[in-house]
């Protein structure tokens, strides 16, 4: 009863300090069950983690750094069972579902479609809405159906792999080749070369190299512009726009070697002006939601715009049906309001459109990786001086617990976030912190925000 009055008031306060009235129908408070155990997962539990309407927050698996925000626990998301038993046992209701795998998989629509579930708020789109990540060759169907500027494309299935080393014949490089389905962040290719091209058409089309995701293959006009990402939360027919942020996804400075999931990030984005951000509305978010509603697709949940800044104007890269890692990392610091009851009324189908508030301050993250990432790497190294740091906000990544010590897990292991009234302050601050964490192997870029002019080397 004291824990419901507190969260009166601080929803009176924050109509008092915002002058916007914001009615949210959350009568009790609400335990949330978080699946993720990475950087974006570790934002959201941070979050999450500072709403009075939270009673108690479960994660799973999460990691180490996220046990202050929550109870992390062992359950794996494809385990249905164990997954209705905890939901059944700890009285959850609300899941936020935060890697792809699972929307592809069908865990939203697991929870729609079992009794004793189904009165649970899941923040996620069912299986036939995330698509829109889980096939390139759907996205692409899906833009052309809604007039949503886009790359042009075709698509090639297996037993097409002569006709689309044809078709390479015929175009100019670069050479873009993407594999329909998900490849954990490997299955684009670009290529300068004809004959590398047709050699990757080969291997993927040919030798299934990504598996089943390569069983077709969509080959792309090749865009030039600077990438920059936008994200909406959405009931399916209204949305909130959140901060855009721009990713850093090659290993080396430069933007130079391998794609990798992510090295870095910047929020705001510079040159992301107010008629870009129109433009984006117009041309494609509202499109792109309005086509959702039209053809019926049930989505709750983010969609994050993968953008291109052309000199014909923004184009979608990708959609995909999740936060973007490391994106998240600079996007929920600077979101300045409760998540939880916007979640619930996304979930009940209330959201209103408007922009999500957002702090004006600037945040920008650097991730700490592994040595050999996005190739093999070993595990299982202490990392030191996490107590040291101060500050910045220290999003575990790819951690585990091993006699009472962090060490590494995961080829991206912690993203150090700063956050200062400029981007060049945040980036300076979150570097300071950075050079006070170790581990063997550690390697990060120290050019994140340089190509904007928010930092020299
Ligand atoms: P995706 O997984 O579709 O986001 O692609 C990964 C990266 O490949 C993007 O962030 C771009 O840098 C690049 N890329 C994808 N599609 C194209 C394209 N049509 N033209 C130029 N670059 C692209
Ligand atoms: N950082 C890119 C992604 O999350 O897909």
């Amino acid at each position: 009863m004291r824990k419901a009055l507190n969260v009166y008031i601080r929803l009176q306060q924050d109509q008092a300090i915002t002058g916007l009235y914001f009615w949210h129908q959350i009568s009790q408070l609400m335990n949330v069950l978080l699946f993720g155990s990475g950087g974006r997962e570790s934002a959201l539990a941070w979050k999450l983690a500072q709403s009075p309407l939270l009673d108690h927050l479960f994660i799973a698996p999460g990691n180490p750094g996220m046990k202050k925000y929550g109870t992390c626990i062992g359950l794996d998301w494809k385990d249905r069972d164990a997954v209705s038993h905890l939901c059944e046992a700890e009285n959850i209701g609300m899941v936020v579902i935060g890697p792809e795998d699972p929307l592809v998989d069908g865990l939203s629509d697991f929870f729609a479609q079992t009794p004793g579930l189904k009165h649970i708020h899941v923040i996620g789109p069912k299986k036939a809405a995330a698509q829109l990540e889980g096939s390139k060759d759907f996205s692409k169907q899906f833009m052309e159906r809604h007039g949503i500027p886009t790359a042009g494309h075709r698509t090639f299935e297996e037993h097409q792999l002569e006709e689309a080393k044809q078709y390479l014949a015929t175009i100019d490089g670069p050479y873009v080749l993407k594999a329909d389905g998900l490849a954990a962040g490997k299955g684009v290719v670009i290529l300068d070369s004809l004959s590398d091209a047709l050699h990757e058409m080969d291997a993927m089309l040919g030798q299934a190299k990504f598996g089943a995701a390569s069983s077709r293959v969509v080959v792309e006009e090749f865009l030039v512009g600077i990438e920059f990402s936008m994200f909406a939360l959405t009931d399916g027919k209204d949305y909130m726009m959140m901060p855009e942020a721009k990713d850093y996804k090659r290993i080396g400075e430069g933007d130079q070697g391998l794609n990798t999931g992510g090295m870095g990030a910047v929020s705001p984005v510079p040159f992301v002006t107010e008629t870009i951000r129109k433009e984006v509305l117009t041309k494609i978010v509202e499109p792109t939601i309005r086509g959702l509603a039209l053809e019926k697709m049930d989505y709750v949940g983010f969609i994050f715009f993968g953008l291109i800044l052309t000199n014909k104007g923004v184009k979608v890269i990708e959609y995909n049906c999740r936060m973007g890692d490391p994106e998240t990392e600079v996007v929920i610091p600077r979101v300045d309001e409760d998540l939880l009851p916007l979640f619930a009324d996304a979930a009940k189908k209330q959201l209103l459109t408007r922009p999500m508030a957002k702090k004006e301050e600037a945040a920008c993250a650097v991730m700490m990786v592994s040595g050999g990432y996005p190739e093999a790497y070993s595990k299982g190294r202490t990392i030191s001086g996490l107590e040291k740091v101060q500050g910045v906000h220290v999003f575990h990544a790819g951690t585990a617990e091993k006699d009472g010590q962090i060490v590494t897990q995961g080829g991206r292991v912690l993203c150090v976030t700063g956050m200062a009234p400029t981007a060049s302050a945040a980036l300076t601050l979150a570097y300071a912190q950075l050079d006070q964490i170790e581990f063997e192997g550690a390697y990060r870029r120290n050019d994140i925000g340089v190509d904007l002019g928010l930092r020299n080397l």
